[in-house]
């Protein structure tokens, strides 16, 4: 396993939201209410990327192809299909100096 940075801490803030590619992931890292989050870039209805994602401000993104609203804690989708939907996939955070990165 190797890390990779992905972002400085001291530039995190609420509202943050970047895409990165790492090997062959697409991921979004989030910074929302104090809490950081790294997802795959991929809404688990119809594979859009979340990158135009909104965030609000109870800790979920809204995909805005179909405003399908998805808990950043726990991943799994609110409305009336949520129990049909895969939930976000999360990547576990790794820290490394003043970096905050994933070890794939
Ligand atoms: S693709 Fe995200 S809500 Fe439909």
């Amino acid at each position: 396993m190797a890390f990779h940075a992905l972002e400085q801490l001291s530039r995190l803030h609420d509202g943050y939201m970047k895409a990165f590619q790492v090997e062959r992931l697409k991921l979004l890292l989030i910074h929302e209410a104090g809490k950081t989050y790294l997802i795959e870039n991929r809404c688990p209805h119809m594979d859009v990327p979340l990158t135009m994602g909104q965030l609000l401000p109870e800790g979920k993104i809204r995909c805005m192809a179909h405003g399908i609203e998805f808990d950043l804690g726990s991943g799994k989708a609110g409305g009336p299909l949520a129990d049909t939907l895969d939930c976000l996939q999360h990547f576990k955070l790794a820290y490394e100096g003043s970096s905050v990165g994933v070890e794939l």
